[in-house]
């Protein structure tokens, strides 16, 4: 494979001439249209309706109204010229209540975009599960019980018969991390739990939904062509001192956030902390045989989001009650940096930390497959100037300096494929509502006008020069 220097871009050289970059979104991110076609409600759309959840109260109701406004969202990554898009299928919009017959309205509009992007030169990216679960099903138990990996396999399956014809490109899951920690153990997340047992179960139903998906993706491509892979979010995390508690807190951490996900997936096992992290409400009843071997088929790729480092510490104390304890209570504080510029986020620009969690995820695992880095971005306060641009620097810092961090792996060995920016909008974050924005094109939400910023030339010149090398 040939790879060269890049001109004005010198800090991506040895990125392989196929290198894949891209531009990432989520449906209820973006696409709005809550109710239209069909779509049934989502746990996040019960989530925002619920007071004090997410910022100002805002919601996806209308988001980025992507859902009348992709074609002109595909001409933008036509024009920034990537080579893919990772988007997710709505699984309300498919089957609103998450079972049965798909609603074929909804599956339209996949294949509309699907369409569109192929005819624009771009190769679609699906991820099937970004965090909105039917609400129906979350009625049932949610992540909570088995059925719901067996209704995600159903889903994928249905979703793979109407498109895997032109998608090639499939993610199982996006950062089961949140969907189990954040959705039912912190309540930071839809739908809002805050549980022991029920996030472990949750954390280990979204690994066998995962593993069933696999199943259906590879059964329903005959032909070979799918490469199918889940993103996660692994932390890069430093203990904010060498002490023994707060080595020991680390590895605590090293347990929630990477080892949960990185040791069935990848070494046939669950994960080596369980005990010392989680005491008594380690293991349990959810667990069948033969999950380990579901969980942990091969896969064509690994995707990763990263957006910083975490510096963790021994909590001074913890929850003396045990009834009331949830899955993410294990005596761990993260704490603020301050040697560091942060982001509107809080969180540290720290690009070296991406170059030592490949380097070390890679050591220690060596069954990895290919690695794509999913998501990558940052949250920065925009202004429009007064010659109508958005001179995102700090931005363009931020993309630049990981992408060379990458780079800088790549050439240390590590195996990654492609990257994709978070996001090619400003859109919903989530809890933090339309206060952060993400976008290397900005979005005004009164007129849904879409604005590209510095951030968004800036990448378009590195593409066209990472081609002009080869
Ligand atoms: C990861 C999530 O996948 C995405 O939905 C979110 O907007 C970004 N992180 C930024 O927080």
């Amino acid at each position: 494979m040939r790879s060269t220097p890049q001109g004005r871009f010198p800090a991506l050289t040895g990125l392989p001439a196929d290198f894949v970059f891209g531009a990432a979104t989520a449906a209820y991110q973006i696409e709005g249209a809550h109710d239209e076609d069909g779509r049934g409600p989502s746990i996040w759309d019960t989530y925002c309706r619920e007071p004090g959840r997410t910022a100002g109260g805002a919601t996806g109701d209308i988001a980025c109204d992507h859902y009348h406004r992709y074609r002109e969202d595909i001409a933008l990554l036509r024009e920034l010229g990537v080579d893919s898009y990772r988007f997710s299928v709505a699984w309300p919009r498919v089957q609103p209540t998450g079972t049965g017959p798909a609603d074929p309205r909804g599956l339209d509009f996949y294949d509309r975009l699907t369409d569109e992007l192929l005819a624009a030169g771009i190769s679609p990216a699906a991820t099937l599960y970004h965090w909105d679960l039917p609400q129906a099903l979350e009625d049932r138990g949610g992540w909570r019980v088995r059925e719901t990996a067996e209704r995600f396999a159903a889903y994928a399956a249905v979703t793979a018969d109407r498109l895997g014809d032109r998608v090639h490109r499939w993610i199982t899951l996006n950062e089961p991390f949140c969907s189990a920690f954040l959705g039912y153990a912190t309540g930071r997340h839809a739908p809002g739990a805050r549980e022991g047992r029920g996030a472990l179960a949750a954390a280990h139903h979204l690994l066998v939904g995962h593993g069933l998906a696999v199943r259906a993706l590879r059964a329903a491509d005959p032909s070979g062509a799918a490469r199918i892979g889940i993103t996660l979010n692994p932390d890069r995390l430093l203990p904010a001192t060498g002490s023994p508690a707060d080595r020991a807190a680390a590895r605590r951490a090293e347990t929630l956030h990477n080892e949960t996900w990185f040791d069935p997936l990848f070494a046939g096992r669950y994960p080596r902390g369980e005990a010392e992290t989680w005491g008594e409400l380690a293991g349990g009843g959810h667990r069948r045989d033969g999950d380990l071997a579901l969980i942990g088929a091969p896969l064509d790729f690994l995707g990763i989001n990263y957006y910083r480092p975490l510096t963790v510490a021994e909590a001074p104390h913890h929850d003396p009650d045990p009834a009331a304890r949830t899955a993410t209570d294990i005596r761990v504080a993260e704490l603020p940096r301050d040697d560091v510029r942060l982001t509107t986020m809080g969180w540290p620009v720290d690009p070296h930390a991406l170059t030592d969690l490949l380097l070390d995820l890679t050591a220690r695992y060596p069954e990895l497959p290919p690695l794509l880095i999913t998501e990558n971005g940052s949250a920065e306060a925009d202004t429009v100037t007064g010659d109508g641009r958005i001179h995102d620097t700090e931005r363009v810092a931020y993309l630049s300096d990981h992408l060379a961090a990458l780079a800088e792996a790549v050439r240390a060995g590590v195996d990654v494929r492609g990257y994709y920016v978070w996001s090619l909008l400003d859109n919903f974050e989530w809890a933090r509502g339309y206060e952060q924005r993400f976008g290397i094109v900005r979005v005004d939400y009164a007129t849904q006008r879409r604005l590209p910023k510095d951030s968004y030339h800036w990448y378009r010149d590195l593409i066209t020069a990472h081609r002009g090398h080869q």
